[in-house]
């Protein structure tokens, strides 16, 4: 089945506000041109293996580009995010606007509790089990939550750099059952649970320089890998596993703190059995 993501044209896209360290001294300061270039890139690459589909951008709500943020899919249920900090909470109306206009079964989690959808909330690709991260932005008590609506295994993971808020700057899972990941952006407890539930051979650890290059938030996409940009050794151990990468320069979009990975959302994403079991 080919897959299909989720994109939004940086046509409203700026650093206008700062919520994460990343845009820090970057206000106004991403070029728009270079921005729309880089986005189109990334988007005619992704069209080259898969299916883009668009939500037109809104004024106003200019991290709305970063559509990893409006919820988390599975199946045919789309969980809306609730946003932590209010300059991004007027996205929640467009996105969930969207999601019933194609048809998902839009949910939503208590009004209490902040939820940030496929930047915090990632599905293994080895075992029916969804990893979710908190700390910084998701509300820790979303996980059984999630774990109730979805019917699904959650497996919460506290981050504790802020420069890797979401857990998908630090985090990716691969098909086969791999996870590209970089163990310092999570809590002692974390780490070891990710070590006890993923076997060393299919761990994947980024150094320091690729991950604050994004390495691991990256698109995966069959053996197709997306990111901004990544070493040469990181290039040739993701091949080693079978993986072709391709990087994006996607500079603009890191001065508010998110690249390959944050501007798409699988829009298929279907539930799995276990392909590690027999590893
Ligand atoms: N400026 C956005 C924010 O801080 C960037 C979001 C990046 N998205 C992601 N999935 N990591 O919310």
């Amino acid at each position: 089945m080919t897959d299909r993501y989720l994109m939004c044209a940086p046509d409203h896209f700026e650093v206008a506000y700062v919520i994460n360290p990343w845009m820090q001294g970057n206000v106004a300061l991403s070029k728009n041109d270079v921005a729309d270039r880089q986005w189109r890139v990334l988007a005619a690459s992704i069209g080259e293996v898969a299916q883009v589909e668009r939500i037109p951008a809104m004024s106003g709500v200019p991290d709305m580009v970063f559509t990893a943020n409006a919820g988390l899919v599975l199946g045919n249920t789309f969980v809306l995010s609730h946003f932590r900090h209010p300059e991004r909470q007027g996205e929640e109306a467009h996105f969930a606007a969207w999601f019933a206009t194609q048809g998902f079964q839009v949910e939503q989690l208590p009004p209490d509790l902040f939820f940030e959808g496929a930047g915090d909330a990632l599905l293994d690709r080895g075992e029916p089990l969804l990893w979710m991260g908190y700390g910084h932005r998701t509300s820790a008590a979303c996980a059984p939550m999630l774990a109730d609506m979805l019917e699904i295994d959650v497996e919460p993971l506290k981050l504790v750099d802020e420069r890797f808020y979401h857990l998908d700057t630090c985090f990716c899972p691969l098909e086969g059952g791999y996870l590209m990941y970089y163990p310092a952006a999570f809590d002692e407890a974390s780490q070891n649970r990710i070590a006890a539930r993923i076997p060393a051979k299919r761990r994947l650890i980024v150094s320091d320089a690729d991950a604050l290059d994004f390495a691991c938030n990256a698109v995966n996409c069959g053996e197709h890998v997306f990111l901004n940009r990544s070493s040469a050794g990181l290039v040739r151990v993701l091949q080693a596993y079978g993986f072709s990468v391709k990087q994006i320069p996607l500079t603009e979009f890191m001065k508010a703190g998110g690249s390959a990975k944050c501007l798409t959302l699988k829009l298929n994403e279907m539930r799995r059995s276990s392909v590690r079991a027999a590893a």
